[in-house]
């Protein structure tokens, strides 16, 4: 069975794009594959997070995912800094990964200019690290957006020259699995600008209150309504009536689009129909996401079953990789 590894940013707070992007297909794969998904609290550090906030945030992510439908009895789930292997090979990995090529990410190039003041040797050699994550596992697929595909090739180029360098065929060469396909939906954000995104501030999150839900949806920009019957709708109106498909029922989005092509159409009502319907939508996954937080036993026990997983399939391939590389104990 093929294996997939996805590191999963400990910044929490999933929204509705992450939810009906990354996550649904997330929980689908967890049947057909052997999968390992991950929290990435080690590469966080990368922007020196405050320490109570990066362990919060681990937490929050870990509950969202398993609210969403993860299941840590059919993936490994775990905390990335729970498995010291993966630090270890890091290290190794590291001996063979240039200045230059890590200078020319596109990612390292943007950190470096969003804070000048802490261009760290950790955010040069984050692809290394992700390169270790992924292959430790022997991963053969990793399901990225368009945003990782940088890094995953890196760690495609660590893999391929390791095996290279060595002659051996240790690492499998990863392959992106790409999700934005056909039938995936690309959940719009409320500002009009496109995708939903967390850094645009343009979201709704599966955490939110319904006061908030309401708060985010009734701002949400629209223009100043149709002028003609059956016109096209502009970008930012259509953006809400994705959302409508996404979360009301057909009904609902069918009488609001007669009444913009009858240009009856009052966008506050629209708006606040969408935000019960968010809200309606969302309110078992935030319900579970508390009980979750509340439950900090479960939540252990979840990161240690993970961690022992993710452990028992790291150290053996680290092994493998000391005895090539010729790290060998003399006891
Ligand atoms: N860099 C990824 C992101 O920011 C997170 C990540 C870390 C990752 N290690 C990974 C993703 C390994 C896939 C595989 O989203």
């Amino acid at each position: 069975m093929p294996t997939v590894v996805s590191g999963i940013r400990s910044t929490g707070n999933l929204h509705l794009g992450n939810y009906f992007g990354a996550v649904k297909n997330f929980i689908e794969m967890q049947h057909h594959f052997d999968t390992y998904f991950f929290i990435a609290d080690l590469h966080s550090l990368t922007t020196h997070p405050v320490p109570h906030h990066l362990f919060g945030n681990v937490k929050q992510v870990l509950a969202e995912y398993l609210a969403c439908g993860i299941d840590p009895e059919k993936a490994t789930v775990f905390i990335q800094s729970d498995v010291p292997e993966v630090s270890e090979l890091y290290l190794l990995m590291n001996m063979n990964a240039y200045l230059g090529e890590l200078e020319r990410t596109t990612s390292f190039k943007d950190k470096a200019r969003q804070q000048p003041d802490n261009v760290n040797a950790g955010l040069l050699t984050y692809p290394v690290l992700m390169a270790a994550d992924i292959i430790i596992h022997k991963a053969h697929l990793v399901p990225v957006g368009k945003d990782q595909e940088q890094n995953l090739e890196m760690a495609r180029t660590f893999a391929r020259r390791f095996n290279r360098m060595y002659n051996v065929d240790l690492f499998p060469i990863p392959r992106p699995y790409v999700f934005e396909g056909q039938d995936m939906v690309k959940i719009p954000g409320l500002d009009g600008s496109g995708k939903m995104g967390k850094s645009e501030g343009n979201a709704v999150s599966l955490a939110d209150s319904p006061h908030e839900i309401r708060k985010k949806v009734m701002k949400a920009v629209t223009d100043s309504g149709p002028t003609e019957p059956n016109q096209q709708k502009p970008e930012v109106i259509q953006n809400l009536f994705t959302l409508l498909d996404v979360v009301s029922k057909p009904d609902v989005v069918a009488h609001f689009d007669l009444q913009y092509n009858n240009c009856s159409i009052r966008y506050g009502d629209l708006k606040k129909q969408l935000a019960e319907d968010i809200i309606h939508f969302t309110a078992p996954i935030r319900e579970k996401i508390e009980m979750l937080l509340a439950d900090d036993q479960y939540l252990s026990k979840v990161a240690k079953l993970g961690a022992e997983k993710a452990r028992a399939s790291a150290s053996k391939t680290l092994l493998e990789v000391r005895e090539v590389i010729g790290v060998k104990k003399f006891y």
